[in-house]
């Protein structure tokens, strides 16, 4: 990524002291109750019938809580789990060491699952159905394919792009869980827990104005209380107040949507350089600057589900929502926010 964008839901540095904000446990994890309901039923069953726990597929947008779910999932299970990561493993034998060892029921969670190597992939498909793996040993005439018995486990599998993964891994998984952007009323929540474990008060419409500017996201909730929270230490305050927010979010420059100096430049070139869309997602990332992953992993899901932005066949377009809230009058604005038919002059892209 180009530039330091302190919106971005990424992990960086001061999430360490995120690991004490996690919530260890299913009931104190606060929102996306389908996927705490599905979980919560499977996990007490599996207990029950002291089996592993099917193969969970966590999706969604980064920041959402899939590496803590993950987590809980074994803590409920009271399991141990092995972390690992999909670009790690390089090799099969990488994956056959780890897999090897785990106990009975362990959990192994592999986040970005969706970058894991082809052959690495292809070993784990018997792994997960028939806890069994194949894998070949030495090379040309003299190599020979090894079948190798494992303890019954549980993969959770963590991804941000779900469409990139094949047909053969997702069927394997037993639970898919799409994980969504939180509502406010959910993020307010988690800011309420967070400040108490920071040890700092927050007044309930001061809680509510940081969960609009979140961006849906519980680690952005987070490190932006964390901001604010350095405002009051330095002004001396006792509590974080409606002022201390705004004036925290007018510093790091976040505006009332939760939209950064990055998300408008993006919706601005599109307008400027594309009059609006469609404009195809590498023209875009060149314009702007950073890499064309980084629009479509990081900036552009909340774009879309918050309407500024909208993806057709043919490209990224702006909306009418995006114009004003940017405050721009394009000319001919208006036929451009309408017109989704086929305009040849607009393929640029
Ligand atoms: N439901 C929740 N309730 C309370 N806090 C949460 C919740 N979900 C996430 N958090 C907080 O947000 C932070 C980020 O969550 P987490 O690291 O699990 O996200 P992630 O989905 O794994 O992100 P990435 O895709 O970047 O790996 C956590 O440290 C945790 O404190
Ligand atoms: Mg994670």
């Amino acid at each position: 990524m180009g530039e330091e964008r302190f919106l971005s839901p990424d992990e960086v540095r001061d999430d360490s002291t995120n690991k004490s904000l996690r919530p260890r446990t299913l009931k104190e994890y606060i929102g996306q109750s389908r996927v705490r309901k599905r979980l919560g039923i499977s996990i007490e069953a599996a207990k029950v019938r002291e089996e592993a726990l099917d193969h969970v597929l966590l999706a969604g947008p980064p920041g959402l809580g899939k590496t803590t779910m993950a987590h809980i999932i074994a803590n409920e299970l009271g399991s141990d789990i092995y972390i690992t990561s999909g670009p790690v493993i390089e090799k099969q034998g990488d994956l056959a060491a780890i897999l090897t060892g785990l106990e009975r029921n362990d959990v192994i969670f592999i986040d970005e699952i969706h970058r894991l190597n082809r052959n690495v992939e292809e070993i784990l498909y018997s792994a997960m159905e028939d806890f069994q793996l194949d894998i070949m040993i030495g090379k040309g005439p003299s190599a020979r394919s090894i079948r190798l018995d494992l303890n019954p486990f549980t993969l959770v599998g963590a991804t941000t792009r779900s469409g990139l993964i094949g047909a053969p891994l997702r069927n394997r998984f037993g639970m898919i869980l799409e994980m969504e952007f939180y509502p406010d009323e959910d993020l307010k929540q988690i800011i309420h827990r967070s400040s108490l474990l920071l040890g700092i008060s927050i007044v309930e419409d001061a809680a509510l104005l940081l969960a609009r500017r979140s961006r849906g996201t519980p680690r952005i909730a987070n490190r932006l209380l964390r901001r604010v929270r350095d405002i009051v230490t330095i002004e001396g305050g006792s509590e974080i107040t409606i002022d201390t927010v705004e004036s925290a979010m007018t510093l790091l420059s976040i505006d009332e949507d939760g939209l950064d100096a990055m998300d408008k430049k993006i919706l601005t070139v599109i307008i400027e350089n594309y009059r609006g869309g469609p404009a195809g997602l590498k023209a875009i990332a060149a314009s702007v600057g950073i890499e064309p992953e980084t629009i479509s992993e990081v900036y552009e899901p909340f774009l879309l589900q918050t309407g500024f932005l909208v993806r057709t066949n043919r490209g990224r377009m702006v909306t009418d929502k995006a114009y004003r809230h940017l405050g721009i009058i394009g000319e001919g604005s208006s036929s451009l926010l309408w017109d989704y038919g086929d305009r040849k002059d607009e393929g640029e892209a």
